[in-house]
């Protein structure tokens, strides 16, 4: 946390020490708890609520992202139907937090496109105070991971605006591959934009994780 470069809009948010982390397979019932080398992942809680709305609602945050909650007690709204749709099995959220903080700093999601999660999209967005800091592909990996080895993906698909720089360079440099570009497919701001489609195989991932492994 101390080689984090300092900005103002960390000032909005108190970073809350970390409690013991629960550990679940059976993700349905409640999500495991994911540790990467900065962060830990972890199942949403409403008293997120506050964090997440002062760090996703910015403007250069959710610019190319489906409108956020516009306040609070929203985002306690948004909490509780991510932890209703984890109980039907169709859908997972994790908070992101950083080690050894609680505090919620961003959100990744998963979503089952097809019946039994074979195709899914995921979607994520972070806390501008921590974009280029290594925070996103931590979690990527760590939400790769679990799509493909714990739910059973086979596909995982992911959607960016064209104009999203940072989205389409995420997405690039975690490997997603980009398969051809949505016209007009996204509202935003009264505009509809173009998309591009990526997706990562479950192969991709294995002989991604099987290179890293040779180096
Ligand atoms: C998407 C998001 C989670 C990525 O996290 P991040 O910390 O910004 O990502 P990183 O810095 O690790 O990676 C972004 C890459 O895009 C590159 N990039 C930045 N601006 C770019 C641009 N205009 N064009 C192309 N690449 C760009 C960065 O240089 C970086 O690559 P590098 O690490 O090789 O230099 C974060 O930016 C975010 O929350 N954005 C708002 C929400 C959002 O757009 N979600 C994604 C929807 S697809």
């Amino acid at each position: 946390m101390e080689k984090m470069p300092y900005r103002i809009e960390l000032d909005t948010v108190t970073m809350q020490p970390a409690a013991a982390p629960v550990v679940t397979s059976n993700w349905q019932q409640g999500l495991p708890t994911l540790a990467g080398e900065q962060v830990i992942l972890r199942e949403l809680r409403a008293s997120d609520a506050a964090s997440l709305f002062a760090l996703l609602t910015t403007e250069e945050v959710s610019r190319f992202i489906s409108p956020p909650p516009t306040t609070v007690e929203g985002f306690e709204r948004f909490i509780a139907w991510t932890l209703r749709q984890r109980l039907v099995g169709t859908y997972a959220c994790f908070a992101v937090t950083l080690r050894g903080y609680d505090t919620a700093i961003g959100i990744f999601q998963i979503r089952e496109l097809q019946p039994g999660f074979g195709t899914a999209e995921w979607g994520f967005a972070i806390g501008s105070p921590f974009w280029g800091t290594g925070v996103f592909e931590d979690g990527a990996d760590l939400v790769l991971d679990f799509a493909f080895d714990t739910i059973g993906v086979h596909r995982l698909e992911a959607r960016a605006a064209v104009p999203n720089g940072r989205g389409n360079g995420a997405l690039q440099k975690i490997g997603a591959v980009q398969e051809c570009v949505l016209r007009k497919s996204f509202q935003r701001n009264g505009q509809y934009l173009d998309q591009v489609l990526y997706a990562i195989l479950d192969s991709d991932r294995r002989e991604a994780t099987a290179a890293v492994r040779v180096h």
